[in-house]
């Protein structure tokens, strides 16, 4: 494997040459390979088919308690639901609301209750002049889409090996009033694949918030999401808050979306104090009540811990081979020729990478002119824009093994087409 570090402008021009009729090779053959969202592949929703079939009688639809969950009522989630979820998160059931099909909606339920009613009876942060939110980057993107969709100011925050840089964000939080939040996705993050040390979460819970509405948003959407035997532990936040009398900072969030199907599985959110009382009752404005016959297919299909964790590692098995094609590529094609970065993750459902000489934009480019569909670059960070037009995130999920050997080859092949143009692009700029 040549390094391209190590060859000279003329050898760079040559390997241009061969890789580029190479790329012309694949240009004609019309493909459509999409690795742009993490989406679950068949054969994983496969798995969740039995979910189809658990209720097909009235008796099959009346809870443990009798409840009837054909009919309107129980507004915060059924009681069995609770349970398997106090269970798998080890925070008290008391705590949770059981929603509807999406954890992101009750994200956004969240912001804009706090736009519009406020917290614990501080001015509603749609009244008190600019709202800032601090973004840990590279991140989700639709949780910076709910920011800008607010108007709110967001602040980067550069990522770490262990989670988010602690000291600036406690620079922020506790310098500027208007610092109203943080996102963050404390296990398995999107994309990195990088969960929050010890010393990380005790960070957050010990902060000191100028603003005293601010609040953590701890989306823990790959909570059971492991790819490999050993589960990577993550510090209770709430635990943690409570410690220090902060219970009140952090709301979490979870889902059932890459357990079962996404779009129609189950979100579950869990909160103390204060914020508890004011979700429970917008939730009661909101909705005579989410859909209780999705949860009891859940709670009847899903059981409990054990049964959970023994089908998460169906999932698993069915990953496990995917992120293997797209780690052994990248290995095989950079691992002597350095000019691309990339994690190994142990969960989730990303593989992120960050390109030498700013050329990611340029490398999903010429991705798409092959048919190939990257999440658009720039899109981990707020306002879609990388400064260092660095990163972009892989989903290796959803394509067939054979689909993504073939869309993970022609990465690598864009990669190195777009590595040398900027080369000598960069070249010929000393030159003038
Ligand atoms: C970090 C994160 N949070 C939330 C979601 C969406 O979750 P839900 O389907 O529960 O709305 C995703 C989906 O990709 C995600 O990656």
């Amino acid at each position: 494997m040549k390094n391209f570090f190590n060859l000279t402008d003329n050898e760079l021009l040559i390997e241009y040459q061969k890789l580029l009729e190479n790329y012309n090779e694949y240009k004609s053959l019309n493909l459509n390979l999409n690795m742009s969202r993490g989406k679950p592949c068949s054969e994983q929703l496969d798995l969740s088919t039995g979910l189809l079939n658990v209720l097909s009688t009235k008796e099959d639809c009346i809870n443990k308690d009798g409840i009837d969950c054909r009919n309107y009522g129980i507004n915060d989630g059924l009681p069995e639901m609770k349970e398997f979820i106090s269970e798998l998160t080890g925070i008290d059931k008391e705590n949770f609301i059981v929603g509807g099909n999406s954890s992101l909606s009750m994200m956004f339920d969240t912001i804009s209750y706090f736009i519009t009613h406020g917290s614990s009876g501080s001015i509603p942060w749609g009244k008190g002049g600019k709202i800032k939110f601090l973004c840990p980057s590279p991140g989700y993107d639709r949780h910076f889409a709910i920011s800008e969709f607010f108007g709110m100011e967001m602040i980067e925050i550069p990522m770490k090996k262990d989670g988010p840089d602690m000291d600036l964000i406690e620079k922020h939080v506790s310098e500027d009033s208007s610092v109203k939040g943080i996102w963050c996705v404390p296990k398995y993050s999107n994309p990195q694949g990088i969960t929050y040390s010890d010393e990380v979460v005790k960070r957050f819970a010990k902060l000191k918030p100028a603003a005293k509405d601010f609040k953590i948003i701890w989306d823990n959407a790959y909570f059971v999401h492991d790819l490999t035997d050993e589960e990577t532990p993550l510090l209770n936040i709430i635990d943690e808050c409570k410690k220090y009398g902060n219970e009140e900072l952090p709301i979490v969030f979870y889902s059932t979306s890459k357990i079962t199907f996404p779009g129609a599985g189950v979100a579950f959110m869990a909160c103390l104090g204060q914020n508890l009382k004011d979700f429970k009752k917008m939730y009661s404005i909101k909705t005579v009540g989410f859909d209780k016959l999705n949860q009891l297919r859940h709670i009847k299909f899903l059981k409990n811990k054990a049964t959970l964790l023994n089908y998460m590692k169906k999932h698993r098995e069915i990953l496990n081979i995917k992120f293997k094609i797209v780690i052994d590529c990248l290995n095989k094609e950079f691992k002597d020729n350095p000019i691309l970065r990339w994690n190994n993750p142990k969960g989730g459902y990303f593989v992120s990478v960050d390109t030498d000489l700013k050329c990611a934009k340029r490398v999903v480019e010429l991705c798409k002119e092959l048919g190939v569909v990257l999440t658009g670059a720039g899109a981990t960070y707020p306002y879609k824009k990388d400064r260092n037009d660095t990163n972009i995130r892989l989903a290796p999920t959803f394509l067939s093994e054979n689909e993504l050997k073939t869309a993970i080859k022609l990465f690598c092949l864009c990669v190195k087409l777009a590595f040398i143009e900027k080369r000598i692009k960069n070249q010929n700029k000393k030159e003038v």
